[in-house]
Formats: structure tokens, sequence, C-alpha cells
């Protein structure tokens, strides 16, 4: 259930509800590029993957071992509802990236499996406008994970946005819009951010988020609160 944007033009390509493929950014893109349309859901996504010549994995290999023990605890417990993967530390849930270069140019991508237990036909925030990702030139880029319904009823990635429109910086962008939204909504997130000055905005209000950026040689990498680990590449 991917989504690419690109905040120059403002254009997006999202796919969701999808099997089997095992780059769906790259499908993403070409709904962005060949497509008149913003997002393929389910069958319709499977078959323009099948005529643009993206291939299928067999069914199944991509079910990890732990996001069948998640599901098992998940029926056992039937109270877990959140991503699959996320729940045990070191394990990848949603995958994001926001990113920024020479010319100006924000874009933004974000790929996940969804949530544990989730009906059938269920789709993420991931794939949705302003709330999973969202990239604009004019003011940052924007990757989300966490509880997809409550990350969507909140517009999130647009609400980091609308607080950088409003002159916060990328970080109180990012901790503001969480804050609230887990306030209001009793369910948790994180999020990625860049703004178009190229500040960085990472914060979660889940027990968790791994998450990594680089400037210059300094790669940053974290997954606790307050956790910010320092490599330089350089002498690396
Ligand atoms: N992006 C971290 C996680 O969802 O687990
Ligand atoms: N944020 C991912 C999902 O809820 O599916």
């Amino acid at each position: 259930m991917p989504v690419l944007w690109v905040g120059s033009t403002l254009s997006a390509g999202a796919v969701t509800v999808v099997k089997d493929i095992a780059h769906p950014i790259s499908l993403a893109r070409l709904v962005m590029e060949k497509t008149p349309h913003l997002l393929l859901a389910g069958a319709g996504a499977n078959r323009f993957a099948k005529e643009q010549g993206i291939p299928t994995v067999p069914s199944g290999s991509l079910v990890t071992k732990y996001a069948q023990m998640a599901l098992e605890q998940f029926k056992a417990k039937n109270d877990d509802r959140t991503e699959i993967g996320h729940s045990n530390p070191g394990e990848v849930g949603t995958v994001g990236a926001v990113a920024f270069d020479l010319n100006g140019n924000l874009a933004a991508a974000t790929s996940t499996g969804g949530i544990n237990g989730k009906m059938v036909g269920r789709s993420s925030d991931t794939c949705m406008i302003g709330s999973g990702t969202y990239a604009d030139d004019n003011f940052g880029a924007v990757s989300t994970t966490g509880h997809g319904e409550t990350i969507a009823k909140y517009c999130l990635a647009h609400a980091i946005i609308r607080n950088i429109e409003n002159g916060k910086n990328a970080q109180t962008a990012t901790e503001d819009a969480l804050k609230r939204m887990t306030q209001i909504l009793k369910n948790t997130a994180g999020a990625i951010t860049i703004s178009n000055k190229g500040e960085i905005g990472i914060y979660f209000t889940s027990k968790r988020m791994a998450w990594a950026y680089q400037t210059g040689h300094d790669l940053h990498y974290g997954i606790e609160h307050e956790e910010d680990n320092i490599v330089d590449t350089f002498k690396n």
C-alpha cells in the first residue's frame, strides 16, 4: 500500500490492497507517470502491474514469520491493533522516506503491510492524500507510520505541513501535530519531516519508531525516545 509524492508539481501515485508486488513504490510511480489517476486499488492495481511488466512474486512469499506471529498474538488477545511488525522491537513496520535535493525539490514515499488483524479489503492511511504521505516544495515533505485509521482521521501528514505553513520549524510542526492527534484520538503514530529549508523533524507518540537521516558526513539514527546516535560516515 505505497505512495509516492513529488513536491514540485504535487504529482502523486499510489496503489492499495495490492498483492504480491515486491517493489510497490515502483508501481506507485508508474501510476503517477503513466495514468491520469492518483490511486489504484486491489485487482485493478495488480492488473495495471501486469500490463506494465512489474513481476508478481509467489502468493504469500511477502508474509514474514514476524507478521504470522503478530497475527497469532492478535487473535489470542484481540486487542493489539498495531502495524504489522510494530509490536516487537527491531522489526520493520511501515517504511517511509522524505528527500530534499540540491534544487530544492521535495519528495516523500511510504510503504506498509497494514495493521494486524485487518479486515479483507481494508486500506491503510499510507496511500491516502495528506494522511500517510505528503510533499509540497513550498513547505515540506512528510511520511508517517502508526495506527492508520487515526492518522487518516487527523490527516496527519497535511497537519504537519500546515504547521510549517504557519511558521513552525519542522521539529515543532511534527511534534505538535502528533501530540494533538494522540490527545484527541487516543492512538499513536510517528512521522519524519523535512522542510523546504532543509530542517529535519522526527517525533513519535508510539513507544518506538526506527528512524535515520544524514546531513553531510553525519548519519543520525535511533529507535527509542530521546535517542540520537551519530556515526561519521567519512571515518567509518
Ligand atoms: N517505521 C517504524 C515502524 O513502523 O516500525
Ligand atoms: N499506518 C499503516 C496502517 O495503518 O496500515
